[in-house]
């Protein structure tokens, strides 16, 4: 599991306990969400380069810096959505790609719906979100779209993730990074986390 990054900052672990937490309601569980990917989002774009460019103060010009090259957020839908603001208070400038799946609750396959991404695909930063990684199917077939389609340089940010996603997923893209805030025990028979926080989207959206 050498791609995979547990991102151990004490304020990422507080707002996670905070979601996990099954008393928690839809609108403390959102705001955690938010201020838990702005965290993580910081974490992870860390190494991203910079160039200078011209900058007019008060006083004099001067060489500030600013991100070299562009970044595009990629969300699954739906609960990858519960992520976007997170890293767009960050990150205001990135483009935001969405891919449509979800899991067939009998067979566990994930079952692509939409898939709509910005042209600056082959040249960006690729930042793939989504809370769940559990048997890595979503997020293995995220992954398949965003480089059939000319993405190279992908991370895929989650908040937790099961032992078995995260075999999956490494073996199917051992070139991306995984970043999550919390690689828990195992999956159940129904392909849940354990412990898990439940249904992410469920919760985000109160279905
Ligand atoms: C959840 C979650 C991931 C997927 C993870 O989505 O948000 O996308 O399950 O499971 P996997 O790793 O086994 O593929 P779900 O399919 O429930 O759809 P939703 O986001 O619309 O709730
Ligand atoms: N999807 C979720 O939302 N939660 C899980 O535990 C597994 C998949």
């Amino acid at each position: 599991m050498t791609n995979l990054q547990v991102l151990k900052h004490p304020l990422i672990q507080c707002k996670l306990t905070r979601m996990r937490d099954v008393e928690t309601d839809n609108a403390t569980f959102r705001r955690m969400l938010d201020e838990l990917t702005a965290l993580m989002a910081y974490e992870i774009t860390r190494s991203y380069p910079l160039c200078e460019r011209e900058t007019r103060t008060p006083l004099e010009t001067m060489n500030g810096q600013v991100l070299a090259e562009p970044i595009v957020l990629i969300p699954i839908l739906r609960a990858g959505t519960g992520m976007l603001s997170g890293v767009l208070d960050l990150v205001p400038t990135a483009k935001v790609g969405h891919i449509g799946l979800y899991r067939d609750p009998a067979t566990l396959e994930p079952v692509e719906y939409y898939c709509k991404l910005p042209p600056e695909l082959p040249e960006a930063h690729v930042i793939l979100v989504d809370p769940m990684l559990a048997t890595g199917g979503s997020a293995i077939a995220a992954t398949d779209i965003i480089k059939r389609e000319g993405g190279t340089r992908i991370q895929f940010l989650c908040l937790v993730a099961a032992p078995e996603g995260v075999k999956a997923y490494s073996d199917a893209h051992p070139d991306v990074p995984i970043y999550t805030a919390a690689l828990d025990r195992e999956l159940n028979e129904k392909g849940y986390i354990l412990p898990g926080l439940g249904d992410a989207g469920d919760r985000i959206f109160g279905t």
